[in-house]
């Protein structure tokens, strides 16, 4: 039944002749046609062309508001190719410097670096030290290229033997205030080393606060700190613990990442840490989370940036090697969808991509 019609819908065209008329019914092709009203709003004149489209966008990506994750590996001669990202690499300690080069010439304005550690133990350690790989890695990067932004991500699962993001307890859950010690001499470390911006992304309580203390008492009152405030315990970063060599051998991170089912409580941990004080906050992952992205940017005004991670990317990667679709087009429509939702900037694998695009 059609409610509101007042008739039952025909089962076939037979049918059709036989069943209660509809008004339109019996009158000619030309009579139906001059029934049609034209539109006084019409949407496509301003899509007529590429000027018209362009004089009315509502958003605009540029190469500024790409940051590009990176990773460097210690004791190794090559850099190597990550099988679940193609096109990314694990760069060695030198071969980064060219790496981060490239990336400048490209138009690339902001680096995060990883590290992969080959001396890992329960605390991560090594990141701990003034010439561990976390160190050497900013140092080397913001003295060969001062002009880049270098971000360090605070945290040490790709230090800890176990992969998680702390030392643990008997239960195997991260120790969060044993790892807020630890995170505020990391956060020093790196900021002695030349890090540009501070981006704690371990979701443990008081995180922020704990880093902006330990800043300001060491002379590094004018260090940013971009929170990875709304960090979901996601199966999107599955390449990412690959590449880093971070995968897990016990557990999960459910116990401090936030359950994907969640929203009011993301508004919650920004509220925190910008209460703490983080100057930037970050929504991860990012496409599948953009309605988080938009609330917090309607919600708070503040910069608010988006992590494309290594499991969205390998999506498009692959797709695309497949013949799924077109890579060029549909990066530049995911990066278009964060500035839409309201961020401020993107960190994406395919930064290098997307800035040789915006500049061709
Ligand atoms: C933790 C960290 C992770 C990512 C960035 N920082 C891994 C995790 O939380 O498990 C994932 C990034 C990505 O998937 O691209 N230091």
């Amino acid at each position: 039944m059609c409610a509101g019609l007042g008739h039952t819908r025909p089962k076939d065209a037979n049918e059709m002749t036989v069943s209660k008329p509809l008004s339109l019914v019996g009158k000619t092709a030309p009579e139906i046609r001059a029934s049609v009203e034209p539109p006084l709003v019409r949407m496509r004149r301003l899509r007529r062309s590429e000027g018209m489209r362009t004089l009315v966008r509502e958003n605009v990506l540029t190469t500024a508001d790409l940051i590009l994750p990176m990773f460097v590996e210690e004791d190794i001669s090559e850099r190597q190719p990550i099988k679940s990202m193609p096109g990314v690499f694990r760069e060695t300690e030198k071969s980064i410097i060219t790496a981060v080069k490239d990336a400048g010439k490209a138009g690339v304005k902001s680096v995060m670096l990883f590290g992969v550690s080959h001396h890992k133990d329960d605390h991560g350690t090594d990141s701990l030290k003034a010439d561990g790989l976390m160190a050497r890695m900013i140092r080397n990067v913001k003295d060969a290229c001062p002009d880049m932004i270098v971000m360090a991500d605070a945290c040490f699962c790709e230090y800890t033997d176990h992969g998680h993001c702390g030392p643990l307890d008997d239960q195997g859950h991260v120790m969060n205030d044993l790892t807020l010690e630890n995170l505020a001499i990391q956060a020093v470390v790196a900021a002695d080393a030349g890090a540009d911006i501070i981006a704690p992304s371990g979701m443990m309580d008081g995180m922020v606060s704990a880093i902006r203390s330990a800043l300001d008492e060491n002379g590094h009152e004018d260090i940013a700190i971009l929170s990875y405030a709304a960090k979901y315990a996601s199966a999107f970063y599955g390449p990412f613990r690959d590449a880093a060599g971070c995968s897990l051998k016990n557990g999960d991170r459910k116990t401090h990442q936030m359950d994907p089912a969640n929203s009011d409580e993301a508004m919650r941990e920004v509220a925190l840490d910008l209460d703490e004080g983080a100057d930037m906050v970050m929504v991860k992952p990012g496409l599948p989370y953009l309605d988080i992205i938009h609330r917090v940017k309607t919600e708070f005004h503040v910069p608010t940036f988006a992590y494309n991670v290594s499991g969205e990317f390998a999506m498009l990667k692959f797709a695309a090697q497949a013949g799924a679709l077109d890579y060029d087009r549909a990066l530049m429509e995911m990066l278009m969808a964060f500035k839409r939702a309201g961020a401020d900037g993107i960190l994406t694998y395919a930064a290098v991509d997307a800035a040789r695009q915006l500049t061709k």
